[in-house]
């Protein structure tokens, strides 16, 4: 089955867990691979793109094992990593090529990564550029900006970087190969990206200095084995804050989700948009700020979102645009360009999409304006091989008119495995 047909719902009600952060489940096999000891790994996220990074470093001979319950990663040392015996494919995982790149920059031997047919499409230059001034080898197609990418390893040395894009991908894949350089490694962004890197690394021991929109790592600084805890991703629960604030008569909780500040932008957009959304019993777990979320059926109003926001809610945005198709008056979205160079472009993806539901949605260069509606039609619509579109098309169907059937679903695999039980569990006729 590889499309999925969804009624509208009368209300969203119950409590769930979401699975566990996509982003920290990447870097806590890195770091334990890496690092001197036996890390463990709790609440780890069993998707796609998280078993091609364990998959890519079992390849270099790091010992993973999962017994359903808790992952153990045998740390080779900063130097322990093994030449793979093949290429390395990174599926759909954009964190999973970009970081392993910076950290195969390092390595003393040679490499190859690749990824699907929509990972070949996506820009590679923005890691590859910085990390070739590093002293870094890196070969590719089209000039070495697109994957499969050949990585001859080698010594590198630490450079003073200001990335035009805030990335955390950019920024993680330069801090793993700053870890191997010579002398230190400066990253600076326009507005700062999600964190979870420089949290990890200090957790694990790694020399790094903070400052408001950069790090700093000195390289050669050997790393020690952790217990890790992943809280549940913010990305996956906001799929199930939007469909409870949208759908009528709704309240429902969300445990243990991860409110790193740097990913709690769709908290703070929702709720100017007016959306009732509560953070109950926060606390901390292996180094991240942990919260559960209450949400609870509201009128939306249009907002207007641009500026460091963005970078805070980057992956949250095609959920947020099913908010906007709800809410009274216009949604403007900006400084959103990355959006073209997701799993998807997710400007058009969604603009479309929504449009084929009778929503009138402008796209501009970097965003879109999205004027709500109380009347969304159902029909057909197509994920674009996207999980989030995907996601948040099957939110939208909780208020259409009449059925919507999202096409091309398998991809919701690489972040969410169990997302369509969960909507079903919550989403009652
Ligand atoms: C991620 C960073 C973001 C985000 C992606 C995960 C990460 O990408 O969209 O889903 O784990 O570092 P960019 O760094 O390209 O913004």
């Amino acid at each position: 089955m590889n499309s999925i047909t969804i009624q509208s719902a009368a209300s969203v009600r119950g409590e769930i867990v979401v699975p566990g952060d996509k982003s920290i489940s990447h870097r806590s096999i890195m770091l334990g691979a890496i690092a001197n000891g036996v890390t463990t790994v709790r609440g780890f996220l069993r998707g796609e793109d998280n078993l091609s990074t364990m998959h890519a470093f079992r390849a270099m001979g790091v010992e993973i094992d999962d017994d359903g319950e808790m992952i153990r990663i045998t740390g080779c040392g900063l130097h322990g990593l093994k030449e793979p015996g093949d290429v390395l494919d990174c599926g759909n995982s954009g964190t999973t090529i970009r970081l392993i790149t910076g950290l195969l920059s390092g390595q003393s031997f040679f490499s190859v990564v690749t990824g699907d047919q929509y990972l070949r499409k996506r820009p590679m230059k923005r890691v590859v550029e910085p990390l070739s001034r590093m002293g870094a080898r890196i070969f590719g197609r089209n000039g070495g900006t697109l994957a499969p990418l050949a990585i001859n390893g080698g010594p590198l040395k630490g450079i003073d970087y200001q990335s035009p894009v805030s990335s955390a991908q950019i920024k993680s894949s330069l801090m793993l190969a700053g870890l191997y350089a010579e002398g230190i490694t400066c990253v600076t962004e326009p507005s700062p990206s999600r964190d979870h890197s420089e949290r990890m690394f200090r957790l694990f021991g790694a020399s790094l200095i903070r400052s408001d929109n950069g790090v700093t790592v000195r390289g050669g600084v050997e790393l020690t084995a952790q217990e890790v805890t992943v809280p549940g991703d913010i990305s996956s629960a906001a799929f199930f804050m939007v469909a409870a604030l949208i759908t009528p008569d709704s309240e429902l909780l969300i445990k243990n989700v991860g409110v790193n500040p740097s990913r709690t932008g769709i908290i703070d957009i929702l709720q100017a948009m007016g959306g009732n959304i509560q953070l109950l019993d926060r606390r901390e777990v292996s180094g991240e700020p942990v919260a559960d979320i209450l949400v609870r059926s509201s009128r939306l109003k249009g907002i207007a979102i641009s500026g460091s926001v963005v970078p805070r809610a980057i992956d949250e945005l095609p959920a947020v645009c099913v908010a906007a198709a709800r809410a009274e008056g216009v949604t403007a979205i900006r400084d959103a360009k990355e959006l073209r160079v997701k799993e998807t472009d997710r400007i058009t993806a969604m603009a479309g999409n929504l449009t084929k539901l009778g929503i009138t949605v402008t796209e501009t260069d970097d965003g879109m304006d999205i004027t709500g509606s109380e009347h969304l039609l159902g029909g057909t619509v197509d994920s674009c091989g996207d999980h989030r579109i995907a996601m948040s098309m099957s939110v939208a169907a909780l208020v259409a008119s009449s059925a919507i059937t999202v096409t091309d679903i398998a991809c919701v695999a690489t972040s969410f495995p169990t997302f369509f039980p969960l909507l079903e569990k919550v989403a009652s006729k």
